[in-house]
């Protein structure tokens, strides 16, 4: 699992076993999953999260499509959501909090997801995200531990939304970029996971709070092979380039690059900053999806031709020691 304590804590629980548990806490994935007959399997992911834009609405739309992502990582289909909220009741209005779940119902029936209730407490600090359950054939579940030899790894959104969220903080970002990276970031990974599933493929993670190297590094290790990330390939906003320079980083970003460091090698020459990117906690990120190589140009032109325009191969999958990487 990623960097940190509280992510350690979460780990070191007794082992629980079940004949019929597929993914749990023995094999870290996007999220749990269990099957209930030899054709059914439930997907079972949460997430939330203070908000990372000024409007209540988008942050309800991008908090959302956060949430959804991980079913859609595991190739799965999400049914059924409830409403995880933190609210500070004592400092700001509650159409402030209606804004916000508007966003995110509307995100929801979008998805074709019901609501199917919640819960919510009163804190100092607003939070707000779901839980989600989801559907799968066990037989079609993607996990992250398929990846083999010779795949190529397919990125379908661009890095840098946790750099330009701090630099929005700062100040420093326009509304023009803001609404940008909003965009991308309430876009459901629904399409490009529907069409991965279409093609068939090896593995699958999303993009979120570790970076890219950090999921990628997890996808290597629990496919026990190694990875060759091309960084002239990886798509990101060419703004972070100038905030990261500048500083603008978000301290998650610290914390995934000391904890991940270790297991890569930069065989390129590449400034500080840019290395930064690839270390960027990203909200609502894209699919990394491990494909193999006679599938790859197919999928990628599919994706693109359904819109996600910033999708490219942007490395592929070795046999050299598990879980490393290299960036060339
Ligand atoms: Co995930
Ligand atoms: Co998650």
């Amino acid at each position: 699992m990623g960097p940190g304590d509280l992510n350690q804590a979460l780990c070191d629980l007794p082992e629980m076993s079940d004949p019929n548990l597929i993914l749990g806490l023995a094999s870290p994935d996007d999220a749990g999953v269990y099957k209930l007959t030899d054709d059914l399997a439930i997907i079972q992911t949460i997430d939330y999260f203070t908000p990372i834009v000024d409007d209540p609405y988008d942050f309800g739309q991008i908090a959302a499509a956060n949430s959804l992502s991980d079913v859609y990582a595991k190739g799965g289909r999400p049914l059924t959501a409830m409403n995880v909220v933190c609210f500070p009741t004592k400092t700001l209005d509650i159409s402030v909090l209606k804004t916000i779940l508007r966003g995110g119902v509307d995100k929801m029936m979008e998805a074709g997801v019901l609501l199917v209730g919640g819960h919510s407490v009163d804190d100092v600090e607003l939070k707000y995200g779901l839980s989600v359950t989801g559907v799968i054939h066990p037989d079609r579940l993607v996990t992250s531990a398929g990846a083999r030899p010779g795949d190529k790894l397919i990125l379908t959104k661009p890095l840098g939304t946790g750099i330009i969220s701090t630099a929005l903080k700062g100040g420093a970002a326009d509304g023009g970029l803001v609404a940008k990276i909003t965009r991308y970031m309430a876009t459901l990974n629904k399409k490009a996971s529907e069409l991965m599933q279409e093609v068939g493929v090896n593995a699958c993670t999303d993009v979120t709070g570790f970076g890219l190297l950090g999921h990628a590094a997890q996808l290597a290790e629990n496919s026990r092979a190694s990875m060759e990330l091309r960084f002239s390939s990886v798509p990101y906003f060419p703004e972070v380039a100038e905030f990261s320079r500048r500083g603008l980083c978000p301290a998650g970003l610290s914390r995934n690059k000391d904890f991940y460091s270790p297991r890569v090698r930069f065989a390129v020459d590449l400034p500080e900053h840019l290395r930064d990117t690839l270390f960027d906690p990203q909200t609502s990120g894209g699919l990394l999806i491990s494909v193999a190589a006679a599938k790859a140009d197919l999928l990628l032109s599919k994706l693109r031709q359904a819109g996600i325009a910033d999708a490219a191969i942007i490395g592929e999958i070795g046999s050299q020691p598990a879980g490393a990487i290299t960036v060339t």
